[in-house]
């Protein structure tokens, strides 16, 4: 299902909304959460909703889909650092239910199993917030990841590092891999929600509605998933058929 909004602050909103709804429907809930500059105005609204309306968020659990290799917690472009600086240190979230791969594992192969296993003994994820990458990727699979894979070690691909290279001083500091929680750990949650906005997710977003299932574009696994919403502001949508649009125009009230 496409939910199409005028604004990226609108589009943002009802992310938000989608991710409070289930927080207050399930307070024990497993949220799959995501990185990157797409959510941070999300998270911005959640913590604006929690202001206005508290929920009690000590049965919460979190899983954050991935880390760099390398970048230790307190690094500033670690998702450690991230997720703490936008969301965990205004929250009551204990600790111990707070979930990132490390990326200073000295085993990693062994930490990847064990996030998988993680994952599934706290009863899997109820919903699970995704961004995509230029290329398609979801968490950090990158193209021509197997659909079947768990948690895992993945080589960044160029086009990923030079995206992501906007937050580094240097561009050569991007690492080089990270561990991404895996496809099939991503489609075993019940519900997902990927957020995509700004022009320059116009072209993956229209070759994901193209596209068949195909390891080539990781994010066309979600064809095969019963609950995805498709979030999208008018530019990311830009490229869409026009009767995508017509039909999956959101309604916000009160929001602008
Ligand atoms: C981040 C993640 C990535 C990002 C994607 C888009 O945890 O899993 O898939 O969602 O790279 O990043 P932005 O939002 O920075 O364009």
């Amino acid at each position: 299902m496409y939910k199409i909004f005028n604004t990226t602050q609108e589009a943002s909103h009802y992310t938000a909304q989608r991710l409070l709804a289930r927080i207050q429907s399930n307070p024990g809930a497993n949220l799959g959460l995501a990185t990157g500059s797409t959510m941070e105005p999300v998270y911005h609204r959640l913590l604006e909703f929690l202001q206005r309306e508290p929920v009690d968020l000590s049965q919460l659990t979190t899983f954050n889909l991935d880390e760099y290799i390398g970048l230790g917690g307190k690094h500033a472009q670690s998702y450690r650092y991230y997720m703490h600086q936008h969301l965990f240190n205004k929250l009551s979230i204990p600790e111990e239910k707070i979930n990132l791969p490390d990326g200073m594992s000295m085993d990693v192969e062994e930490a990847c199993q064990a996030y998988s296993e993680a994952i599934r003994a706290s009863g899997g994820l109820d919903m699970q917030l995704l961004g995509i990458g230029s290329n398609g990727h979801i968490g950090f699979n990158e193209p021509h990841t197997c659909f079947s894979s768990r948690t895992h070690v993945i080589e960044l691909s160029e086009q990923t590092r030079l995206d992501n290279g906007r937050f580094f001083v240097d561009k050569k500091e991007v690492p080089t891999r990270a561990i991404t929680m895996g496809i099939q750990d991503i489609l075993e949650a019940k519900e997902i929600v990927l957020l995509a906005t700004g022009m320059k997710k116009a072209a993956i977003m229209a070759d994901l509605f193209h596209s068949t299932v195909d390891e080539a574009l990781p994010a066309s696994a979600l064809k095969q998933h019963p609950d995805v919403t498709i979030v999208l502001d008018c530019e990311a949508a830009s490229l869409l058929p026009q009767q995508v649009f017509n039909e999956a125009v959101g309604i916000m009230e009160g929001v602008r």
